[in-house]
């Protein structure tokens, strides 16, 4: 969706990869040989996938992450376009492969099983993120990867905010999914954190509440930390400390819930930077992500 003369839009750092899909109605057995009911080409990563999600609500939105040119980036490139988003950021490697992953999606459960290559292929940079215009931007939203580069570009932002009127801030959002050490501080940079359950069972907790009390401290203050649990909907809690809480909306039958989180992020994301409530932002995240769990893929979510 291009923006509109003066429209300011919402960028996503992060990853961009190739997802193989094949759909199956019974989960394969280990070292067996199935035919799938179908297969697809999709293009995924949490960051590309917040991209597809929010051009769909008709956000203008740019996309920051690494590929390196051949047949798998030809397509996410073209892809990206049939979707409206702008690419201009995308940093190109000379060497390197772009991430792929082969995916089996359970259409009897919508469970989805992931194998990720993504080993050598550079991140965007600190410096890639130079060229970035930030008076573009009302949103920037940061999928944790590659957290040294990452906390200089925040740093970046976070001048520009100090020196900015207040309309011409940019607002920061951050997601920690993966629970790997060296991105836990990315937890203490944005204004919205999500934390994904897998985060959150990582530290013991058996629930997103549970998690929101416990990790509240490694969030800045005034932030607002935001944690989905799947079935169990999604919990957040604001910057004075309140809880609030969304159901989930489950579709009749779940059949995909691949890239159901990033779903969620980009509709929260999407509504908070209309100036929605959280409690409307998150009821939002948990409508649109229901919608794309019960179906193929992304088109029909809205
Ligand atoms: P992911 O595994 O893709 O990170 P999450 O488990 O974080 O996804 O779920 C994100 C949101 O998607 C949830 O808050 C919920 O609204 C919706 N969702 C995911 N799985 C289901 C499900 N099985 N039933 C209903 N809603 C779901
Ligand atoms: C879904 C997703 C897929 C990708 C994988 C990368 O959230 O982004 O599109 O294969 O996760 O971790």
């Amino acid at each position: 969706m291009a923006a509109r003369a003066g429209e300011r839009r919402i960028l996503c750092v992060g990853l961009v990869c190739l997802d193989i899909i094949s759909v199956v109605e019974t989960f394969p057995a280990e070292d067996s040989e199935t035919r799938c009911v179908s297969q697809r080409w999709q293009r995924g990563g949490n960051a590309s996938n917040s991209c597809t999600v929010l051009a769909l609500l008709g956000a203008p939105c740019a996309f920051m992450g690494s590929l390196a040119p051949g047949p798998a980036a030809d397509f996410i490139a073209a892809d990206f376009q049939r979707r409206g988003v702008d690419t201009a950021h995308i940093a190109w490697q000379t060497r390197g492969d772009v991430p792929c992953a082969c995916c089996i999606v359970n259409a009897s459960s919508g469970s989805r099983t992931i194998v990720l290559h993504d080993t050598n292929l550079p991140d965007a940079t600190a410096r890639d993120f130079e060229r970035v215009d930030l008076s573009q931007y009302k949103w920037i939203h940061f999928e944790a990867r590659n957290a040294a580069e990452q906390e200089a570009m925040l740093e970046r932002v976070e001048r520009h905010n100090r020196a900015a009127a207040p309309g011409q801030r940019v607002r920061i959002s951050v997601e920690v999914e993966k629970p790997r050490e060296e991105l836990l501080p990315l937890m203490g940079r944005g204004q919205v954190v999500f934390i994904s359950k897998d985060l959150a069972q990582h530290f013991g907790y058996r629930s997103a509440p549970e998690a929101l009390r416990g990790l509240r401290g490694r969030i800045q203050s005034g932030a607002t930390l935001i944690c989905a649990w799947a079935e169990k909907g999604a919990d957040a809690m604001g910057p004075n400390g309140e809880l609030v809480h969304s159901d989930a909306v489950p579709p009749e039958t779940l059949v995909d819930t691949l890239g159901a989180g990033d779903t969620f992020n980009a509709a929260v994301i999407f509504a908070l930077a209309e100036g929605r409530t959280l409690q409307d932002a998150l009821t939002f995240g948990c409508r649109i992500a229901g919608r794309k769990c019960g179906i193929q893929g992304f088109d029909g979510i809205i």
